[in-house]
C-alpha cells in the first residue's frame, strides 16, 4: 500500500505519517505538502532515511503535479488551520482547503481511490448545551470552519453523484507535540517559558474539547481501513475544558518542570480583546466511532499536557527556529539539492 499523505509537514500530518510508517512495515508515504509558514521539515528529521517515506514539496492546489504522482489511496491532511488567521484574510484558505480538496476528489474519481478527508468539529459551529452528532446541520461561523464545511460538501457531493470511495472525519481540538505555536496550547507554553504576557481572549470560559494528537492519529487509521464510504465519523476526547483552565493547568506544568514561581507565571495572564465571531463551546459526540470502529481515546489530558510541556521544553531549538523564521531555511539546507 502506498498512501498519498497530504499536509504531513504540519502538526498533525507529521505525527501521522510517523504513527503510519511505525504501525505497518509493509506500508510506503508520499507526503505531498508545499510547506507553507505552518509547514517545517524538522518534524520529520527522524524520517530522513527511512526509503518508506518520499517527501514531495508541491501544493495540492496543482492538478498536474498530482497527476504526475503514484499512490494507492489518499489520506488529506493539508489545510490552511489557523481560524485566526482565516478572520485577517480568507483567501488562502479557499484556495487550499476548498479548490485543493476537489483536485484530490478529481484525482480519486479517476483512479478510483480511497480518500480520507480530516476535517473539524467547527463546521458544526457553537452550541451552548449537548453535543454534536454527525447527524447536526453545518454552521461555521468563522471563514476557516466554512472552508472546511465547504470541502466536506464536495466529499458528500463526489460520494453520491460519482461513488467516490470516500470517508470524513471531524476531530476536536488536538494538542501534542510538533504544534506549531500560534494554538493556544503551545503558544501559552512557549510564552510562559520566555516570560511573555499570555494572551487570553474575551473572559476565557469558551469551552473546546482536547484530544491527544496521537488518539486522533489512531481515529483517523480505524476510519482509513474500516469507515464506511460516504459516512462522517466525529472524533472527539469527551474532555472539554475552558481555555483559562487550560492556561492554568500548562502554568502548573511548566512551574512543575522548570521550578519557575507560579505566581509569577499567573501573572503573565492578560486578558486581551476577544476574537470576531468566537465561538464558545465546541462539544461532539464521539459514540459513532467508538460503537462501531472500537476506537478510545487514550491519552488523560493531565499526563498529556503534562507530556506536552516536558516536549516543548525539550525542544526549544525546534520552536526557538521558528520563532526566529529560521525553520523556514531547513528545507533548502537539508533538501533542497537532494530533491532539485
Ligand atoms: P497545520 O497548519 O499544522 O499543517 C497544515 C499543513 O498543510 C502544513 O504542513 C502546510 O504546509 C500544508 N499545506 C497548506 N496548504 C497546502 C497546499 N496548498 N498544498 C500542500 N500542502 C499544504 O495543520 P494541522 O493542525 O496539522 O491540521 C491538519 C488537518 O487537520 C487540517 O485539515 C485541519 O483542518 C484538521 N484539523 C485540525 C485540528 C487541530 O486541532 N489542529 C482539529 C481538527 C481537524
Ligand atoms: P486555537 O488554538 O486557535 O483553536 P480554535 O480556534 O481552532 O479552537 O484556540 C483555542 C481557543 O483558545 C479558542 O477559544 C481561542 C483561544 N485562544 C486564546 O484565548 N488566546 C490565544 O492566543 C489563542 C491562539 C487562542
Amino acid at each position: 500500500m502506498k498512501i498519498l499523505i497530504t499536509g504531513g509537514a504540519g502538526f498533525i500530518g507529521s505525527n501521522f505519517v510517523r504513527f503510519v510508517l511505525s504501525r505497518y512495515p509493509g506500508y510506503e508515504v508520499v507526503n505531498l505538502d508545499s510547506l507553507t509558514y505552518a509547514g517545517n521539515l524538522e518534524n520529520l528529521r527522524d524520517l530522513e532515511e527511512n526509503d518508506r517515506h518520499t517527501f514531495v514539496k508541491g501544493d495540492i492546489c496543482d492538478m498536474t503535479l498530482l497527476e504526475s504522482l503514484r499512490f494507492d489511496s489518499i489520506i488529506h491532511f493539508a489545510a490552511e488551520s489557523h481560524v485566526d488567521r482565516s478572520i485577517l484574510d480568507s483567501s488562502p484558505f479557499l484556495r487550499t482547503n476548498i479548490g485543493g480538496t476537489k483536485n484530490l476528489l478529481d484525482l480519486a474519481k479517476t483512479r478510483g481511490l480511497r480518500m480520507l478527508h480530516v476535517s473539524t468539529d467547527e463546521v458544526y459551529g457553537s452550541i451552548s448545551e449537548g453535543l454534536f452528532t454527525e447527524a447536526s446541520p453545518l454552521s461555521p461561523n468563522s471563514p476557516y470552519a466554512a472552508s472546511k464545511a465547504s470541502s466536506d460538501l464536495f466529499v458528500r457531493a463526489y460520494h453520491e453523484t460519482y461513488g467516490v470511495d470516500a470517508v470524513i472525519t471531524r476531530c476536536s481540538n488536538n494538542y501534542g507535540p510538533f504544534q506549531f505555536p500560534e494554538k493556544l496550547i503551545p503558544l501559552m507554553i512557549i510564552n510562559a517559558l520566555a516570560s511573555k504576557p499570555l494572551p487570553v481572549y474575551g473572559d476565557g470560559r469558551n469551552v473546546r474539547d482536547w484530544i491527544h494528537v496521537l488518539d486522533h492519529c489512531r481515529a483517523v487509521d480505524m476510519v482509513f481501513h474500516k469507515g464506511r464510504a460516504g459516512e462522517v465519523y466525529n472524533i472527539g476526547g469527551r474532555n472539554e475544558q475552558q481555555n483559562i483552565d487550560i492556561v492554568s493547568r500548562i502554568l502548573s506544568s511548566v512551574s512543575d518542570v522548570t521550578g519557575s514561581d507560579i505566581a509569577g507565571l499567573n501573572g503573565l495572564i492578560t486578558y486581551v480583546k476577544d476574537r470576531p465571531g468566537h465561538d464558545r463551546r465546541y462539544a461532539i459526540d464521539p459514540s459513532k466511532i467508538e460503537s462501531e470502529l472500537g476506537w478510545r481515546p487514550t491519552v488523560g489530558f493531565e499526563n498529556g499536557i503534562a507530556e506536552t510541556v516536558r516536549w516543548y521544553v525539550g525542544n526549544r531549538d525546534w520552536w526557538g527556529r521558528i520563532t526566529s523564521g529560521q525553520y523556514m531555511k531547513y528545507y533548502d539546507v537539508q533538501y533542497g539539492r537532494r530533491l532539485s
